[in-house]
């Protein structure tokens, strides 16, 4: 018999490009886990990033304040946390969606958002500002979340996300001119301002924007195609999530993943290891990720993509000439300035 469960969650995650599985855990197993990575975060952060110390990421506001701690690879480190994913893992439900979306996963990172509650807005300019700009990931990367906090409400720091946009036909972060930072801040500000196809665009695909809402306990899977950022978090919210970016394994990861020491793998769960140990590849293309990519064709001449696309390739252009001739000029100006200063010295020295 067809689990219909499964097959209606399937049909949303194909459909949305992310599925929500509420009140997945109950209350008590996710408060234990909040306070084992409470106490490594006391413990560990101090140590951050030193020589052979736990690995941390942080965000901040315009302002400089903190907004933001990522615990990066935290593989070991908090058991009830290890025992929660192992629930996603190895319920009929969620992972069977894994399957039937990735076959055999492998995981490439395991890591919680630790929110400050330090006011953190959006930026000010381009058609569809937004914190940690919309965009997708690796082709084929998958993320599993799993809220160990209440975030009902926008601007509270969310994952955000635009339903549907996994079929769309590329990256609003390398194609649009959305908001900051442009081309990772190289591209020039005037055009986020100044651009009217990537507004009609982001005018378009807007409409389907939501946040990743949801209450302690819940969990979603979204395709990192579905294009997605972080929400403003203006209210105070210290939330806390867990997130799990994992892929297809016949899929190669796009930069280079360290592989987890036998000595932690041995402390986890046995199917948490198991994704983190080889296992037999995918063959064919057989999973509903494999299906979405095939499905996801370069935008038509006619669509808005395309002109949206093309006005960036022309802001990138004149970005780039404007940054050479300001440096080539900078650079002359210089030259220009000092053989100047030098021929002055050299006169008031004859005069002398
Ligand atoms: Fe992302």
């Amino acid at each position: 018999m067809v689990n219909s469960n499964l097959e209606n969650l399937t049909e949303e995650l194909e459909r949305d490009g992310c599925v929500f599985f509420r009140n997945f855990f109950p209350p008590t197993i996710i408060e234990k886990a909040i306070l084992e990575v409470n106490e490594y975060y006391d413990l560990y952060k101090p140590k951050a990033n030193t020589a052979g110390g736990p690995a941390f990421m942080e965000w901040k506001n315009p302002a400089g304040e903190k907004t933001l701690d990522v615990m990066l690879d935290l593989y070991g480190k908090c058991p009830a946390l290890d025992t929660i994913f192992e629930k996603v893992l190895t319920d009929p439900t969620s992972s069977g969606i894994l399957q039937i979306l990735a076959g055999n996963i492998k995981l490439r990172g395991y890591n919680i958002q630790r929110f400050t509650g330090a006011y953190d807005p959006p930026p000010a300019i381009g058609p569809a500002p937004m914190n940690h700009e919309w965009h997708r990931d690796a082709r084929g990367e998958i993320n599993i979340a799993i809220m160990l906090t209440d975030c009902e409400k926008p601007e509270n720091g969310a994952t955000a996300l635009i339903k549907g946009t996994h079929k769309f036909p590329y990256c609003p972060r390398k194609n649009c001119l959305f908001g900051p930072p442009y081309n990772f801040g190289k591209g020039l500000s005037f055009f986020l301002k100044n651009n009217f196809f990537n507004r009609l665009l982001a005018k378009k695909t807007l409409k389907n924007a939501t946040g990743a809402y949801g209450k302690k306990g819940d969990v979603y899977i979204f395709l990192n195609d579905t294009w997605h950022g972080r929400q403003p978090n203006l209210h105070g919210n210290k939330g806390m999530r867990l997130m799990i970016g994992c892929f297809p394994n016949d899929i190669p990861y796009p930069d280079i993943v360290k592989p987890v020491s036998g000595e932690i793998l041995n402390t986890l769960p046995p199917t948490f290891q198991k994704v983190l140990r080889p296992q037999p590849l995918n063959t064919g293309n057989r999973t509903l990720m494999d299906k979405i990519i095939l499905s996801q064709t370069p935008p038509k001449l006619l669509s808005l993509f395309y002109w949206a696309r093309l006005e960036r390739k022309f802001a990138d252009l004149i970005s780039l000439e404007v940054k050479l001739f300001y440096s080539f000029y900078t650079k002359n100006m210089q030259r220009v300035k000092s053989k100047s200063v030098r021929l002055l010295s050299k006169a008031a020295q004859k005069k002398g």
